[in-house]
């Protein structure tokens, strides 16, 4: 496990930039949920930047592709690949990434 952030450091309804190995990651927290994901929309493979969440829904500021940040599925393109997604592991107020390349594990 890789240690990522604090909680202390997610405010609810916020995504904070960080970095997880070699990867550009966005970390949030939504209804006390934490998840992070890559920052590469599937779209043109390219940085979210200063995307807006509303909720669960990421809006990619490219092109306006919406996509669910807990599962990384879009939700305005059918077919579109998903955004990458890890599983996380959080305890005492920290925040760690399981496996940076797998998704099928976590808590
Ligand atoms: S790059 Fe994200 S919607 Fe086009």
């Amino acid at each position: 496990m890789e240690l990522i952030a604090s909680t202390a450091d997610i405010p609810e309804g916020e995504l904070i930039e960080s970095r997880a190995g070699d990867k550009e990651i966005l970390i949030g927290c939504v209804d006390g949920q934490y998840f992070a994901l890559e920052d590469v929309c599937p779209h043109a493979w390219v940085r979210f930047g200063f995307a807006q969440l509303d909720k669960t829904t990421l809006t990619c500021p490219w092109h306006g592709l919406q996509f669910n940040v807990l599962t990384g599925e879009c939700l305005s393109w059918e077919g579109m690949p998903e955004i990458t997604t890890f599983p996380l592991t959080i305890e005492d107020g920290q925040i760690f990434l399981n496996d940076p390349e797998s998704k099928d594990e976590g808590s």
